[in-house]
């Protein structure tokens, strides 16, 4: 897990903002917030390890140094500064990113999702020159991969036994976003 500096002093990950939500660095004082999405069995059945059994191995997991390089953006409502979710991203190659995502289940199904994405995707396109997003999400992780579509991801195939997690060997499907299918997109009202 990746932890930003305390808030303010972490330039690479600026505060984001939209009419709903406030994108701010993740800190390790976001672990008791975040801990029950990352006990939620529903949840992390589609994430690269186990349910976390107790608060303590989540606040272990949010103290441990990111050593790949992963910037985090805690995703909070406005007017309250509580953590509900994280948009992660990691430049893999000059200006192509990895991006990553998690929302406790309360605030599924009400677009807070595809707002954050949108200010991170905003920021990497358009204020940092990214050509390239790229997500891989398990083929069966139903609400991601409508999430990634609704964003304008597209399919660009599946990797045969990719992964090997807490549910097994699985495949994964690759989608990918470039700046120009990004800057044309239709936006929501
Ligand atoms: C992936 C995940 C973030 C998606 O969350 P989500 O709530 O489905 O996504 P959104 O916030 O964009 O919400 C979209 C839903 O809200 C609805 N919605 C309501 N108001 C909306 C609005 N103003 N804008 C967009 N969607 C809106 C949409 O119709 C959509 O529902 P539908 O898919 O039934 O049509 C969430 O399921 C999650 O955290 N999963 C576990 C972690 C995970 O799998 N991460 C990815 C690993 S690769």
């Amino acid at each position: 897990m990746a932890i930003a500096e305390p808030e303010g002093e972490a330039p690479d990950t600026p505060i984001l903002g939209s009419a709903r939500l406030r994108l701010r660095p993740l800190v390790a004082g976001d672990a008791d917030a975040l801990h029950p999405a990352y006990a939620d069995a529903e949840l992390m059945r589609w994430w690269n390890h186990a349910p976390h059994a107790d608060l303590a191995e989540t606040r272990a997991w949010f103290a441990e140094e990111d050593e790949e390089g992963w910037r985090h953006w805690a995703i909070t409502l406005t007017g309250d500064d509580s953590a509900i979710g994280f948009v992660a991203v990691n430049e893999k190659r000059r200006h192509v990113s990895e991006i990553g995502y998690l929302l406790a289940r309360p605030h599924w199904g009400r677009g807070i999702a595809e707002e954050a994405l949108t200010c991170v995707l905003d920021q990497l396109f358009l204020a940092e020159n990214y050509r390239r997003v790229f997500a891989d999400t398990d083929p069966d992780n139903v609400y991601s991969r409508r999430l990634l579509e609704r964003l304008g991801f597209r399919l660009e195939g599946v990797l045969r036994a990719e992964w090997e997690t807490h549910i097994g060997v699985r495949d994964t499907t690759l989608y990918g976003l470039l700046k120009e299918d990004w800057t044309c997109r239709p936006r929501r009202a």
